[in-house]
């Protein structure tokens, strides 16, 4: 092997995700550059970074000259796709992400290709809310169609006056109103596509969320039969019907019974697929840099039963006592040597200052089997708080 790069990656956005992206890239001969305006990006640290606007023409003509650009979150200026087009391989791509980004279109979108999702209303206008929550059920939540995560920009409705008092709340722009869906637990799964259609899924994972963050994730899930299967024909259908070149992960609801809806999708690698990372397997961080350079790429699953929990700032404290900003900040420290010494967990830090509700890290368990797992995922959440 000679000790060239195989291929340079572009990436738009340089946050945690772009570091692992990077982490997982260059032992594949592979060099990554970011494009990102944040001067203490986490994934400065291990790429080039390109420290400019995503839509600077100077920054977009090094990712142009990269074999191919991928992106680390959704609401990429389409201004910065434009420039792209014709010059490099953006993938996914600006058709894709226009419906991912935006609700009510990735929820139609969604339907159009044959994935099943909760009943669901398109709020524009004020008349638009006239029998609305009727038409989902009666009980909904409605939600921005743009720039909404990790539970910003949501009302729980329950009347016609509570979904007006939130329509204004929310701003009286653009929302969707879904019914809400009574699930048994929450999963989700990522799919892979190359530009030459080879496909290729990543692990059916449990999720459990504590105020709108992703709190930890569990594989395998603990799903009826069949699930699975059911999972990844939804999501043969949405990268087969969207097109997709990339990763994307698919977030269901997992009904009594064992029926899936759709809950929303992500055109990246996703906060439930960090266990991937210790599994013994493949990451779901490797197969998006695979798929979209159109590498030799196959299914990608953890080898042993294995938990993620994330580390997210809590209010008025540093746990960790070493704010990457240098300010002094009142703390409760985190026992990070003890959460070390608890047998199969692998400590993951971003490298970012300290903020209430930021997500700064996380921590993967990996165990021998599924008893010692549950058994040693209750330890480590008592030692994340
Ligand atoms: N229609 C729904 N019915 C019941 N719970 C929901 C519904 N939509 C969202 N939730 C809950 O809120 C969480 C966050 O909503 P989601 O649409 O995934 O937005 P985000 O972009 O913040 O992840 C979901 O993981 C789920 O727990
Ligand atoms: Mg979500």
């Amino acid at each position: 092997m000679s000790d060239q790069p195989a291929a340079t990656l572009g990436i738009l956005g340089g946050g945690q995700l772009a570091q692992m992206l990077a982490l997982a890239a260059l032992p594949l001969g592979v060099q990554v550059r970011v494009l990102e305006p944040d001067a203490a990006a986490p994934a400065r640290l291990c790429a080039e970074h390109l420290h400019a606007p995503y839509t600077d023409p100077a920054g977009l003509d090094a990712l142009a000259a990269c074999d191919a650009v991928t992106l680390e979150f959704e609401n990429v200026p389409v201004e910065s796709l434009d420039a792209l087009r014709g010059r490099v391989p953006v993938r996914p791509g600006a058709e894709l992400l226009a419906r991912s980004k935006h609700r009510a279109r990735e929820k139609t979108a969604l339907r159009e290709a044959g994935a099943h999702t909760a009943p669901f209303v398109v709020i524009e206008q004020e008349a638009d809310l006239d029998r609305a929550l009727e038409r989902v059920g009666g009980r909904g939540i409605l939600k921005t169609s743009e720039l909404g995560y990790d539970g910003k920009g949501q009302v729980r409705v329950a009347s016609d006056a509570e979904l007006r008092e939130g329509w204004a709340e929310l701003g009286q722009v653009a929302c969707i109103l879904e019914g809400f869906v009574t699930f048994e637990r929450e999963v989700s799964l990522a799919v892979a596509r190359t530009a030459d259609g080879r496909l290729a899924f990543g692990p059916l994972v449990e999720n459990v969320h504590r105020g709108g963050i992703l709190r930890t994730s569990v594989y395998p899930a603990a799903v009826p039969d069949g699930t699975e299967t059911r999972a990844r024909e939804m999501a043969r259908a949405v990268a087969e019907g969207w097109g997709l070149e990339g990763l994307l992960t698919l977030e269901f609801f997992q009904l009594a019974g064992g029926d899936l809806l759709v809950n929303e999708v992500a055109p990246r690698v996703h906060n439930s697929g960090h266990l991937t990372q210790d599994g013994g397997g493949v990451s779901q961080f490797e197969a998006q840099v695979r798929a979209v350079l159109g590498l030799p790429l196959a299914d990608w699953s953890p080898l042993l039963p294995c938990a993620m929990v994330n580390y997210v700032g809590v209010e008025g404290a540093a746990p960790d006592g070493a704010p990457l900003d240098g300010a002094p900040i009142d703390c409760a420290p985190i026992d990070w040597a003890a959460i070390d010494a608890l047998p199969g967990t692998h400590i993951h830090l971003y490298h970012k200052a300290h903020r209430p509700g930021r997500k700064l890290g996380h921590v993967n368990l990996v165990a021998p089997d599924l008893p010692t797992l549950h058994q040693r995922l209750a330890q480590l959440e008592q030692l994340i708080p």
